[in-house]
């Protein structure tokens, strides 16, 4: 443990799912109540866009219901006295780990709480609904999305997170199946590099034969004790 000193931490919905956050791909997760290629596609946006606009803001009006879990808080708690490198980087867009502290944190997928002008590319703080077309706070435009990034668009700051991981010593994996690219692929690259990786999660993803080790139960259990061994340089 002594020689990690920069950490790359990938959160996936798993880690929100204790707060009351659906996940994806579980049993009863929004893929199986919703179609991907109506809400989370442009072609999607462009055939029925008031479906989609409900979609965003049904889940922006529930994730301001929710709060952070314990998993939330240990990972807050780390970037705080962690003193080396440290990059939260979630596919997650709700506001969790934020509201739980944590400063370093990356959202490769975008956020429920921004919209976005599709006129002027402003993307604004938000937190009602987008379904009535409301004038964008910027240049008034009647063009407003959400700042959530759909399956054939391009994740944000792809470029910040490949450096991160370049420069990490270890990469852990917390609550996600794996299943979504480039975010599936992270793993690969570091363990390529050299670095080592950890998986937290409820079961093994689909990329888990990739992690040096993986260790399976809920989030609020796993995560504390990984950061209390990593703060206390016990962690493997
Ligand atoms: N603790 C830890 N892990 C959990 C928990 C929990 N309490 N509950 C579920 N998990 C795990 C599941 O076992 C699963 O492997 O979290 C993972 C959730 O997987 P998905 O639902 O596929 O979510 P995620 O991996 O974040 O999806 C990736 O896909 O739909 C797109 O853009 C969306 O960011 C999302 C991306």
């Amino acid at each position: 443990m002594a020689d990690i000193r920069n950490i790359v931490i990938l959160t996936g919905a798993g880690v929100s799912a204790e707060s009351g956050i659906d996940t994806f791909r579980d049993a009863g997760g929004l893929w199986e109540k919703h179609r991907v290629e109506d809400v989370a596609t442009p072609e999607g946006f462009a055939r029925n866009p008031d479906m989609v606009l409900g979609f965003y803001d049904m889940r922006r009006a529930a994730i301001q219901t929710k709060q952070p879990n314990a998993a939330h808080e240990a990972l807050a708690r780390l970037d705080e006295l962690w003193g080396g490198e440290l990059l939260i980087v979630t596919q997650n867009v709700d506001d969790l780990h934020e509201r739980a502290g944590a400063r370093r944190v990356l959202h490769m997928h975008g956020t429920h709480l921004n919209a976005w002008c599709t006129a002027c590319d402003v993307r604004s703080p938000w937190t009602g609904p987008l379904i009535d077309r409301p004038p964008c706070p910027a240049c008034g435009t009647n063009a407003l999305r959400p700042d959530v990034v759909w399956f054939g668009e391009m994740p944000y700051e792809m470029e910040r997170i490949y450096a991160s991981i370049r420069r990490a010593d270890l990469f852990v994996s917390i609550g996600t199946s794996g299943a979504v690219y480039p975010a599936a692929g992270f793993v690969r690259d570091a363990r390529e590099l050299g670095v080592r990786t950890l998986e937290l999660n409820l079961e093994r993803s689909q990329g888990s034969h990739w992690f040096h080790e993986s260790r399976q139960g809920p989030a609020t259990q796993l995560v504390p004790t990984w950061v209390e061994e990593t703060l206390t340089g016990l962690g493997g």
